[in-house]
């Protein structure tokens, strides 16, 4: 497959169940190769969730359900299959949500459904997103939450380009987002194919544009909503909500119902992926949690494919 774009990123390229293999685009390849990973048991599916072959919660979710789908179809032990795709990324809850959706029907036909459900899910949450952003909004976004990470279409990406079809957003900064870089890569690449005006920022840069009023609001997805509202997502995201509230920048989270935890009382129950300290420097000790916590107070909405929810989580989050 040559360079391709984001226009023609349809759900089954981004991810796929074939007769003999969950199949999907390789992020870690992009943007500089557009390459197919087959990956041809629920470990090999497992491990490609792990290293970020597929990566962003909803988009895991949809590659294990495909995964539980080809276990039985192998005739692998469908409960090590399981745990083994449940334990390849403990924060998103997304996870653990689409395999237990696959156990009382673990069909590639249920999958697919599930696959399907998740795009239809962006594409609400992303309309009703659209009223919180006013005319020439200058947008701010950390990691990547587009159609890679949701397996097509995206969340907090997803509420950027509806709102730029409506003709509502200037221009958005990219935090490149440390230490893997979704956001320079993989954001950034979606947007520029979208033809949306971006520029990619150093995560540390965006302090100072807020000061410059250069920002007007702040938009994220999650990998994992306590019930209270706290937000799990990529490290770097609590800063972000820190420092819209002393700029007074709205902080808004855009994500599905699959992404709420209601059993989760609050953040200090979500557990963080801690990822190996070689991903910042072989040479030192390094301390690299892959996800941070966000405050339900430091948000100004949650948006689902429900609607909008406003403060207080607790009464206004749906219960999926
Ligand atoms: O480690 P990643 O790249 O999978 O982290 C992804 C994020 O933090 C996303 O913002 C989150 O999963 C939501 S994706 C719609």
């Amino acid at each position: 497959m040559g360079r391709g774009n984001v226009a023609s990123l349809t759900p089954d390229r981004i991810v796929r169940l074939d007769d003999d293999a969950v199949v999907v685009l390789d992020q870690r390849r992009l943007p500089e190769d557009v390459v197919e990973l087959r990956c041809a048991s629920s470990a090999a599916v497992a491990e490609a969730i792990r290293t970020l072959a597929v990566r962003g919660a909803p988009a895991i979710g949809v590659a294990a359900a495909y995964g539980l789908a080809l276990a039985v179809a192998r005739g692998e032990d469908p409960d090590i299959a399981y745990e083994t795709l449940a334990a390849s990324r403990p924060t998103a809850v997304n996870l653990r949500w689409a395999l237990d959706e696959m156990r009382a029907d673990p069909t590639p036909e249920r999958a697919r459904r599930i696959h399907e459900d998740e795009v239809e899910r962006c594409k609400q949450m992303s309309a009703h997103a659209t009223v919180l952003f006013e005319p020439s909004s200058k947008v701010l976004t950390h990691c990547n939450a587009g159609g890679l990470a949701t397996g097509g279409y995206g969340t907090a990406v997803g509420a950027i380009r509806a709102a730029w079809e409506g003709g509502l957003v200037e221009h958005v900064w990219v935090d490149e987002t440390r230490p893997l870089l979704q956001g320079a890569r993989l954001t950034a690449w979606e947007l520029e194919e979208l033809g949306i005006p971006q520029t990619v920022i150093v995560d540390s840069a965006a302090a100072s544009l807020m000061a410059l009023g250069k920002v007007d609001c702040i938009v994220t997805g999650a990998d994992r909503i306590a019930a209270n509202g706290d937000s799990a997502n990529k490290i770097g995201t609590y800063s972000l909500a820190v420092l819209a509230r002393h700029h007074a920048i709205p902080f808004y989270v855009v994500a599905p119902t699959s992404t709420l935890d209601p059993t989760t009382a609050d953040g200090s129950g979500i557990p963080i992926v801690e990822r190996s300290g070689d991903e910042i420097t072989s040479r030192f000790p390094a301390h690299n949690p892959a996800f941070d916590v966000t405050p339900a107070e430091l948000i100004a909405a949650i948006v689902t494919e429900q609607g909008v929810h406003r403060p207080p989580y607790l009464a206004s989050l749906p219960r999926p």
